[in-house]
């Protein structure tokens, strides 16, 4: 059986969920926040060590400034309230991508890996105007600026997935074949999974299906 050390998520679907069920793109957003915290319980439950889920892309501040506004306050209060509950369940949360949000987001952001920066259980990278094209291209830069060897292990040291091990399992909510700049090179080996349901319909049964199905699967790595 495989061993499973990480999982990685595009969480896509939130905005056509709404739509057809309450009429409203955001009201599907609210509702994606439940399946996170189904999917944060059982990946502890499975005793996964990392988890990284795509919250928002650096593309998609291309989108109307009223529904970024409503993903962002959300986030916002999602952990005002849960992250006193996550650091007792020993979760780590360390955020991916550029914080330029507004200073009380950021200020909050730090502050939330800060307090549970020790913690062992589980590590939940948040992708959070992430985008994986400027993480590598920042790679090359800071290659260029040390004058160092441009390697695998000289890359890996600035990618802000360094000391996270590679996703054994990427998967993909929302009906759509795609990975749009999310972690390019770190998944080069990883076991893909697309999902017809959409974020907040998916669940846990859903979840250990895929689970199941990755342990099984030969893995070769370029071997035979
Ligand atoms: C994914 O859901 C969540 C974010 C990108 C924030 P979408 O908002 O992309 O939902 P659809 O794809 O439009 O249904
Ligand atoms: C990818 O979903 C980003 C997140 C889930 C945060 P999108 O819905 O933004 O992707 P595209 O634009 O359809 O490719
Ligand atoms: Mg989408």
């Amino acid at each position: 059986m495989n061993p499973l050390n990480h999982v990685a998520i595009i969480m896509d679907g939130n905005g056509r969920w709404g739509l057809r069920n309450k009429n409203s793109r955001n009201a599907g957003h609210k509702a994606g926040l439940n399946t996170v915290e189904k999917i944060i319980k059982e990946t502890i439950k499975n005793k996964i060590k990392f988890l990284t889920l795509y919250a928002f892309s650096t593309e998609n501040w291309k989108r109307p400034k009223k529904e970024i506004k409503f993903l962002f306050s959300l986030l916002e209060t999602f952990l005002k309230e849960k992250i006193n509950d996550l650091n007792e369940q020993n979760i780590k949360l360390k955020i991916i991508g550029k914080k330029n949000f507004t200073l009380n987001l950021n200020k909050l952001l730090k502050l939330s890996e800060k307090k549970t920066f020790k913690n062992k259980r589980l590590q939940i990278n948040l992708a959070l105007n992430y985008g994986s094209k400027s993480e590598l291209i920042n790679a090359f830069k800071e290659l260029k600026k040390n004058k160092e060897a441009i390697n695998e292990k000289n890359l890996k040291k600035y990618l802000q997935t360094k000391n996270i091990p590679d996703p054994d399992i990427l998967i993909r909510t929302g009906n759509t074949k795609r990975l749009s700049n999310f972690l390019l090179w770190q998944i080069a080996y990883s076991e893909i999974f697309f999902e017809n349901k959409l974020w907040p319909d998916f669940n846990e049964k859903d979840y250990n299906k895929i689970i199941k199905k990755f342990k099984g699967i030969k893995r070769n790595f370029g071997k035979i």
